[in-house]
């Protein structure tokens, strides 16, 4: 891992020793986008990429931090009113304060942290950043706190210091993931499932707009309260119903009048991609990648048209998949920007990856990166 070397000389610049390596991966998802909030299914797995620190307890009551990716350094103390003001070092603070909060005791440590997963493209940094300190803390402090509970600091931390009211899925991906198979993750119970995966005859690969998407900016929350009024809206006649999960098309219906008409159609998408990804799971078992495929591109035109967070050049790249005759894609993640993820036959990857390249940047002027997706393992301790 090249990325461990620079660390570990960072590190020993910054600090003048050495401490222990942690890696936590950022995730991809197969199908199943904006389900995780309310309480249906998703279909991650950890990928290749991710987020790599080196970490050493301190003596001090202070957190000294260096991101080698930004060169930039942070001190700060570990109470609440010691919040930094960088928006990188929030996670850090935010991941130390929700663990103390479950009654964790954290002392100081130096640590230096860089990844190789893009920012910005959908592909879950922050879930990374967030799963490999509580991930790391939990090991070097004997906290004993279980997985679940570590993905769900990483989701408190962007709720309560980060701003972003996200779901589950990312942190559980980052944490859980395992080499070669999906995580089935049913986000209201938690109950999950390892998938293998092994499109064989497929490749997957990720397409990057180059678009950075800002899940903060307020859209991504927006979307959460669209849900959540229609959910009320819904409880009056069905008090049963908590989480858009629960609800059927009939029940959206009923409260069509009641409802703005955004906010029915945010509904609409969910209420018919939580069935989405049942469905796929069931054509995925069976191996029959082709429906698969076409249930990602209803979930394109459902974040495209519906919960509108796509954009001009993720639609303009799920075009060209469709036109060269990709199995799926579609926009993945939060939307926004970021990627879209292709499940391409062997030989169509060159003419896909060959049009996207020309194609693109004819048009938007600059060119679009491409990943070959390597399902990898969650969250660990590395050893030398
Ligand atoms: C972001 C959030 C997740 C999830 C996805 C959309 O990645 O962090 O919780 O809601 O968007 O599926």
């Amino acid at each position: 891992m090249k990325n461990k070397e620079i660390v570990k000389a960072k590190f020993e610049k910054q600090f003048g020793t050495t401490g222990a390596f942690y890696f936590s991966p950022g995730r991809i998802n197969l199908i199943g986008e904006h389900t995780d909030y309310n309480g249906g299914f998703v279909l991650p797995g950890a990928i290749d990429k991710g987020m790599l620190l080196e970490i050493r307890e301190n003596g001090t009551d202070l957190i000294r931090a260096y991101a080698v990716d930004l060169d930039e350094y942070a001190e700060f103390g570990m109470e609440e009113k010691d919040a930094p003001s960088q928006s990188w070092a929030r996670y850090i603070f935010g991941v130390v304060r929700e663990i103390e909060k479950r009654g964790g005791k954290v002392r100081g440590f130096d640590t230096a942290f860089s990844g190789d997963v893009p920012l910005g493209a959908g592909l879950s940094s922050s879930a990374a950043l967030e799963s490999a300190f509580a991930f790391a803390l939990n090991d070097m402090y004997h906290l004993g706190i279980d997985k679940f509970e570590l993905a769900k600091i990483g989701q408190a931390t962007e709720h309560n210091y980060c701003g972003v009211k996200c779901g589950i899925m990312d942190q559980f991906a980052s944490v859980f993931g395992k080499k070669g198979h999906l995580i089935r993750l049913d986000c209201r119970s938690l109950e999950y499932e390892y998938v293998p995966f092994d499109p064989k005859g497929y490749r997957v690969v990720l397409v990057d707009s180059v678009v950075k998407h800002e899940l903060a900016s307020s859209a991504y929350n927006k979307r959460r309260e669209s849900c959540e009024a229609v959910v009320a809206a819904i409880a009056k006649r069905h008090p049963e119903v908590k989480l858009l999960r629960d609800a059927n098309r009939a029940m959206l219906d009923e409260v069509a009048a009641e409802v703005s008409q955004e906010d029915f159609m945010r509904a609409e998408y969910v209420i018919e991609e939580i069935q989405r990804l049942l469905d796929a799971c069931d054509a995925l078992n069976k191996g029959d990648y082709e429906t698969v495929g076409e249930k990602m591109f209803g979930t394109h035109y459902g974040m495209s048209q519906l919960y509108e967070v796509s954009c001009e050049e993720l639609d303009f790249l799920n075009g060209i998949a469709r036109e060269c005759g990709v199995t799926g894609s579609r926009v993945m993640g939060g939307g926004f920007g970021g990627c879209t993820i292709n499940l391409v036959k062997d030989e169509l990857y060159k003419p896909f990856i060959d049009m996207v390249q020309s194609r693109f940047p004819e048009k938007f002027g600059r060119a679009p990166k491409i990943y070959d997706v390597v399902i990898g393992d969650g969250s660990r301790k590395l050893e030398d």
